[in-house]
């Protein structure tokens, strides 16, 4: 059974996010984000990673108290709700499950049309909240602690995976990193802070040989792995000696691997812009280096405020009310899915 397709007039979306460890909902009304609330959970900390039982259990308690705290910021109950948005992948299936079967809930319950969203095309929808009359085509580079993409963008309802990684994400490789140099999670900015106080051209760490616009970086990885270790056996507080000198080279050699490839799309596809999306988005001098490659080439350039770079729910909504009105809704029949391919992308174009 469709949820309720009818084109109805539609002014405010609930958006729902629990693809990993943060349990999100946020009120979209007429092009304004009311209330945008992230549960972060803590409980991952001590061990270094998500734990995928306990990120389930955790959103199972924080989704009904942040779904009720976003309504009543925005001053709205849930029978003023024309739609539902709820990330349906990918992410880990049982984190998902929790919101999904929430969302489904809802539409049934107040009989409105349920919109499943790829998570990764709401990073991107994250670049129209304050945009909405960007220019297109842009590509944007997207960094997460799971993906690491370059998307052709047309509309929030219409984009192409230009380049993937082909192993690790940046963020990965940032919160790998973090773990050998015995640093807290996540890692990313850890080593940005770290980073600043150091030499960029201290080391050397390597790129990887790739397809021109796919990315890999578990080389970077085993590198400073390999690094770290003859280094610390002739002096065992090489780490902590050189802590800022290690994260500047590796962090600058991380945004010399993404911008390299954003440059060679750029030259493939001419973009009327450039789009920067997703949690390390966040990186101080991922930030600086986009900036100056976009004046370089003559082309805006679109990053979104630090609040919808990483995981929320108000990029979840907004990427719903371009699909709801593309007339993309989802079956209460559907499901999550746990990983990503260019068909999960939610499209009514050919
Ligand atoms: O998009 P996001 O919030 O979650 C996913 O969808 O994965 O991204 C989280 C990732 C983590 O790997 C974290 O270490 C990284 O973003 N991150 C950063 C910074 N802030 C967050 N990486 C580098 N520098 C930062 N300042
Ligand atoms: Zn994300």
């Amino acid at each position: 059974m469709p949820t309720n397709t009818q084109p109805i007039p539609h002014s405010i979306i609930l958006g729902i996010e629990s693809s990993c460890d943060d349990t999100a909902a946020a009120v979209w009304e007429n092009g304004k984000i009311l209330a945008n609330i992230t549960a972060t959970q803590k409980v991952h900390e001590q061990y270094g990673g998500v734990v995928p039982e306990l990120a389930s259990r955790a959103h199972q308690s924080h989704i009904v108290p942040v779904v009720s705290e976003a309504l009543k910021k925005a001053n709205r109950t849930l029978s003023e709700i024309d739609a539902i948005a709820v990330t349906q992948g990918p992410g880990l299936l049982g984190s998902l499950q929790v919101g999904y079967q929430f969302a489904k809930g809802v539409a049934i319950g107040s009989n409105i049309p349920m919109i499943g969203v790829n998570h990764l095309q709401a990073h991107i929808a994250a670049l129209f909240i304050e945009n909405p009359n960007l220019p297109i085509p842009m590509i944007t580079l997207l960094v997460s602690g799971g993906h690491t993409q370059l998307v052709l963008v047309n509309a929030v309802d219409d984009m192409q995976i230009i380049g993937s990684t082909i192993d690790d994400a940046a963020g990965e490789a940032f919160d790998k990193a973090a773990k050998l140099l015995g640093l807290g999670y996540p890692g990313g900015p850890l080593i940005d802070t770290y980073a600043k106080q150091g030499n960029p051209h201290a080391f050397n760490f390597p790129d990887s040989q790739t397809e021109p616009l796919d990315f890999s970086f578990s080389g970077i990885k085993t590198s400073l792995l390999y690094f770290l270790r003859k280094e610390i056996n002739q002096n065992s507080a090489f780490i902590e000696q050189e802590i800022a000198n290690i994260c500047a080279s590796y962090q600058y050699r991380i945004v010399d691997i993404l911008l390299k490839r954003l440059k060679k799309a750029i030259a493939q596809h001419k973009p009327a812009s450039i789009g920067l999306a997703g949690g390390v988005s966040a990186n101080s001098q991922l930030r600086n280096s986009f900036y100056e490659l976009g004046q370089k080439f003559k082309l805006p350039t679109f990053i979104p405020s630090f609040e919808y770079c990483t995981d929320n729910a108000a990029m979840i909504a907004t990427a719903g009310h371009y699909l709801l009105n593309a007339g993309i809704t989802s079956d209460i029949h559907s499901t999550p899915f746990s990983k990503n391919n260019s068909h999960n992308f939610q499209t009514n174009k050919p």
